[in-house]
């Protein structure tokens, strides 16, 4: 493979990638859990905002994930990888609806430094494609997180 990226750069690269994948995931499924399990007067838009969110994510990690390939490393898509890389805390509490909101904010914020730190070191390594992939999550996930302040 010669695409003027050294193999060292491509690596800590797609590790780096890997954890967002991780991190992109539990949120995925964090605001899939308080989508079905919501209650409240806001109920209903809140339900469809987080649906809307998720669906996002889900092509989201569907990119992140190919890029990881396209380095030329394998994904390693698998629960017990995901926990282990993760840093978006699981919730196996029901919670009510403005800390489900609190939380959500919390784990956008956490994705978003997240990219913000791997975006600064495949620049470093001249990696224009992952510093453009990484850009556009990083404005996705600062307008999630705006949605949902503006619910508080
Ligand atoms: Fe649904």
């Amino acid at each position: 493979m010669n695409i003027d990226l050294s193999e060292q750069d491509r690596q800590v690269i797609s590790e780096g990638l890997s954890g967002c994948l991780a991190n992109l995931y539990a949120l995925y499924l964090k605001t899939q859990n308080f989508h079905w399990n919501l209650t409240g007067t806001e109920f209903y838009s809140l339900h469809l905002l987080f649906n809307k969110q998720y669906d996002e994510m889900a092509a989201s990690v569907d990119e992140i994930a190919e890029r990881i390939r396209a380095l030329g490393y394998y994904v390693d898509a698998s629960f017990s990888a995901f926990k282990k890389l993760s840093s978006v805390k699981d919730e196996d509490k029901v919670l009510n609806m403005r800390d489900m909101i609190l939380s959500l904010i919390d784990g956008h914020e956490i994705v978003i430094r997240n990219l913000r730190r791997l975006s600064e070191i495949a620049e470093k390594a001249r990696d224009y494609a992952t510093v453009e992939l990484l850009g556009q999550k990083i404005v996705d996930h600062e307008k999630m997180a705006w949605m949902l302040r503006s619910q508080l």
